[in-house]
């Protein structure tokens, strides 16, 4: 298959542009396209056989269920039963349209193949001007993925959708990088409770100002136990990886630089701060160290995280070490990120 990628300035841009994308759409077939958090690989939610083949283009295993992509929070009820939610609402108001996700009772208009047979279905109203163009004049709800191989860092940017759909998919949309970086924040409601099953952009604090009662769940930190079900299928996997193991270390600043230096004299590759790329050079130590991000500045390493992850792939190492970021606000999404793509292997030093 031939992918053709059309580039469409986000700030400039005609409904017109989208049309031969929408016609995809509406023909059951998939288009990438950029949302404010990573981009997506759309499929009309409406159209099993298109959502099918989501999974079949990325890989996907067939137990984790897509996220659909409307409008306007108004069309929630359109497809998921949004009565007897007391803070949908406030949510609503509060952070769309914008990265937040939520999981709700589901209806019968959204087929089983974008929730995989769950009763619940995620639904989310992307703010991106193009990704909102794509559903207004395909005329249906989206249902989309990150636009990436299962299992690979999120695409932030379109040369990264190339990257791993050129070939699998007709088109992408190539509207420039993403702003935020990391997937939007899902959560699920339980009466006055707010469940946080992946952490993103809109944070817990932010959350708190709705409810005292956010709950993380504990997949968002830690490897489950054997056995043990998250509440967001996708939270179960090894993801973000690159294709060498990954490694968090945690220790004093001395003995972490300390042994990154071991480390990349014995060949292997350290993602950390711009901050220690400084301190690792005038140590002698350039080749295979990529940063995320200043240490000081949360939106640049949640920006920068998957492309780095990303970068690892053209270096041949046999391991990656990193360091943890801070848990508050934005640095939780980035903790867990990292903490996946380590498939939780940490070490102390
Ligand atoms: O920012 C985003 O959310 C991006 C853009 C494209 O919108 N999409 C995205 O989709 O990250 P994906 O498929 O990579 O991640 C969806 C996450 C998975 O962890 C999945 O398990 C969870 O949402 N999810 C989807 N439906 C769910 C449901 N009914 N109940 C619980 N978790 C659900
Ligand atoms: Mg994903």
């Amino acid at each position: 298959m031939i992918t053709k990628t059309i580039r469409i300035d986000p700030n400039s841009f005609l409904d017109k542009d989208l049309t031969e994308a929408a016609k995809l759409i509406r023909e059951g077939k998939l288009v990438a396209f950029p949302t404010e958090t990573v981009y997506g690989l759309g499929a009309n939610a409406l159209d099993g056989a298109a959502c099918d083949s989501v999974f079949e283009a990325k890989m996907r295993p067939h137990d984790n269920p897509l996220i659909v992509h409307v409008l306007s929070p108004a069309d929630f009820s359109l497809y998921a039963e949004t009565e007897n939610q007391p803070l949908l609402e406030e949510l609503a108001n509060r952070f769309m349209p914008g990265p937040l996700t939520v999981v709700l009772p589901k209806k019968k208009t959204i087929p089983d193949s974008v929730t995989v047979g769950l009763s619940t279905v995620a639904l989310r109203c992307p703010s991106h001007p193009v990704a909102r163009s794509l559903i207004r004049v395909s005329g249906c709800p989206i249902a989309a993925p990150s636009a990436n191989l299962s299992g690979r860092p999120s695409p932030t940017a379109a040369s990264h959708v190339i990257e791993d759909m050129s070939g699998r998919i007709p088109m992408i949309l190539d509207g420039g990088e993403a702003e935020v970086g990391l997937e939007s924040t899902v959560i699920s409601l339980k009466g006055d409770e707010i469940h946080l099953l992946r952490p993103g952009f809109v944070t817990a604090e932010d959350l708190k100002q709705i409810t005292d009662k956010v709950i993380i769940s504990p997949a968002v930190l830690s490897a489950l136990e054997q056995g043990v079900k998250p509440e967001s299928p996708g939270m179960k996997y090894r993801h973000y990886a690159p294709k060498s193991p990954v490694t968090m270390v945690f220790g004093s600043e001395v003995n972490v630089l300390n042994f990154f230096c071991q480390k990349l004299s014995e060949g292997c590759g350290v993602l950390c701060f711009d901050e220690d790329v400084s301190v690792l050079k005038k140590l002698g130590f350039e080749e295979n160290v990529i940063s995320f991000g200043s240490r000081s500045d949360l939106l640049s390493q949640a920006s920068g995280l998957f492309d780095a992850l990303r970068k690892f792939d053209s270096v041949t190492v046999p391991h990656i070490y990193t360091r943890e970021t801070t848990r508050n606000e934005l640095g939780l999404a980035i903790s867990n990120r990292l903490l996946r793509a380590c498939a939780f292997n940490c070490i102390e030093v």
